[in-house]
């Protein structure tokens, strides 16, 4: 074996000996993450069902909260007051959820979130193609993000403007276009060793 194979293998030991470490931390959940359409809620509750995981949607968690739709939110009282409740929901979560799968909507842009992500479980970004979420929110008028104009270019903006952010987030990034659950899942279950979190 040469010497630079040999480094290559080490510095792979080392990176994987360090992600153990820092996954070791984490509390117990698994967090989806991805661009609205990306399918988080609908896998989420995929995993939630066949993995007897409880699964939690921050949208969903915040409507309940507020008694309020995530659009009328937005029209009422603007998004950064959106994404301040988005904030403090991650933090309640990280207080009161265990071995839990959460669907997060745009909550990696923001730095704070980003970190508090980290402590909540196992970071999984759902990567989908711009072709394809155009297809998936054609129809859609739930999103305020993307209401009005032209949809296409509203996802390639805010996708440039997302996509480090979300990678920067991620402990695992899993490909979504025209595959199957069960192939995502193991995506998961074989970048961070999460069987063991199934026990
Ligand atoms: C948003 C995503 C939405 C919702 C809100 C903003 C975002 O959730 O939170 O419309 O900024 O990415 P979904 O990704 O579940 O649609």
């Amino acid at each position: 074996m040469t010497v630079r194979l040999l480094r290559k293998r080490l510095m792979r030991c080392i990176s994987v000996f360090r992600r153990s470490l820092r996954l070791m931390n984490r509390k117990n959940n698994i967090i989806l993450i991805g661009f609205m359409g990306s399918g988080k809620t609908t896998f989420g509750r995929w995993i939630s069902t066949s993995h007897s995981m409880k699964f939690i949607d921050t949208d969903e968690y915040i409507e309940k909260k507020y008694n309020k739709l995530i659009k009328d939110i937005f029209r009422e009282s603007g998004e950064e007051a959106f994404r301040n409740m988005e904030t403090q929901a991650v933090r309640e979560l990280a207080d009161s959820s265990d071995n839990c799968v959460i669907s997060v909507g745009g909550l990696p842009v923001r730095d704070i979130n980003r970190r508090l992500l980290k402590e909540l479980g196992i970071v999984v970004y759902l990567k989908t193609e711009v072709d394809e979420l155009v297809k998936r929110l054609s129809k859609d008028t739930s999103r305020p993000l993307l209401a009005g104009g032209n949809l296409r270019e509203k996802i390639e903006s805010l996708m440039t403007a997302r996509e480090a952010l979300y990678k920067d987030a991620a402990d695992v990034i899993v490909k979504t276009d025209g595959r199957r659950f069960e192939d995502m899942y193991a995506d998961i279950v074989s970048a961070v060793n999460i069987g063991i979190m199934e026990d």
